[in-house]
């Protein structure tokens, strides 16, 4: 910090130009006044360049023991398929170490709503406000989609199944700067997916964006996706455009409203 307010807001705005857009401590940390540590080892046998012989009279530090080498979706398999209930599902995402998003995140984000709604909702990947307060869609998108959904009666706080909603998404853990979650992120997820799906069993799925199509149908292209209902998990599944795309794009809220009153009328039919 200096004594010039305007250096400092330049100070300010040239670190969230490079991604620092929150505060991790309640104070500055100087790193160049921080002891020397030993860089971090990454993968098996990785030798940092800089790694220096011990000095005279030291024991050799041990040779790094090689890491088990695990498949990450058979390891996502086997801990989705041990949940028995949505809080052994909760805590068996929340253990899960073989997803790098999770190295970035505050918090596990699982699920929202009612958990008997007919109706069950797959986002994309939480963002600032849901990372926060550890719950999905809550930021700006998330209050279009209450909107959306409360046109056709439908709402997370409902305690009936038939007017309720279940939401959460593709991936658990924000994306670092809110980038859209890699396609190895998605696949290494989806057991978890299927489990909540599973699990929550509602009478359909609601998809929205790219990133929920390509976890649960393993494709993308929302815009030819949107408003074709399609099957996934043995349910009925409808893709639609994602709240976030909807608030930049407010002319395909058009499109949007004519996909709510089919899922309007597919809910009427008894799903
Ligand atoms: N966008 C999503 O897809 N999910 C959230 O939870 C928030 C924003």
């Amino acid at each position: 910090m200096t004594a010039d307010p305007h250096t400092n807001l330049a100070l300010l705005a040239w670190q969230i130009e490079l991604g620092a857009d929150e505060a991790m401590l309640d104070e500055p940390v100087d790193c160049f006044t921080l002891p020397k540590r030993t860089p971090w080892r990454i993968g098996p046998g990785a030798q940092p360049a800089t790694e220096r012989p011990p000095p005279a009279g030291t024991a050799p530090a041990p040779a790094p023991q090689a890491l088990p080498q695990v498949d990450p979706v058979a390891e996502a398999r086997r801990a989705a398929g041990q949940a028995r209930d949505l809080a052994g599902l909760e805590a068996a995402i929340a253990a899960f170490p073989h997803c790098d998003l999770k190295l970035g995140a505050r918090n596990t984000v699982f699920a929202d709503g009612n958990p008997a709604a007919r109706v069950m909702v797959i986002g994309e990947a939480p963002g600032k406000e849901e990372d926060i307060r550890g719950k999905p869609f809550v930021g700006r998108a998330g209050q279009l989609l209450d909107r959306m959904f409360a046109a056709i009666g439908l709402s997370r706080d409902a305690e009936l199944p038939e007017s309720a909603l279940y939401i959460t998404n593709i991936v658990n853990w924000r994306p670092p700067q809110n980038r859209d979650p890699k396609p190895e992120e998605i696949a290494v997820m989806l057991p978890f997916v299927e489990a909540h799906v599973r699990l929550a069993a509602p009478d359909l799925l609601v998809l929205m964006g790219n990133s929920a199509c390509q976890g649960v149908l393993g494709r993308r292209g929302i815009t030819r996706l949107r408003g074709t209902w399609t099957e996934a998990f043995g349910l009925p599944v409808l893709p639609m455009f994602h709240p976030a795309f909807l608030l930049r794009n407010p002319a395909a809220k058009r499109e949007a409203w004519a996909d709510l009153l089919s899922l309007k009328a597919r809910l009427g039919g008894g799903a």
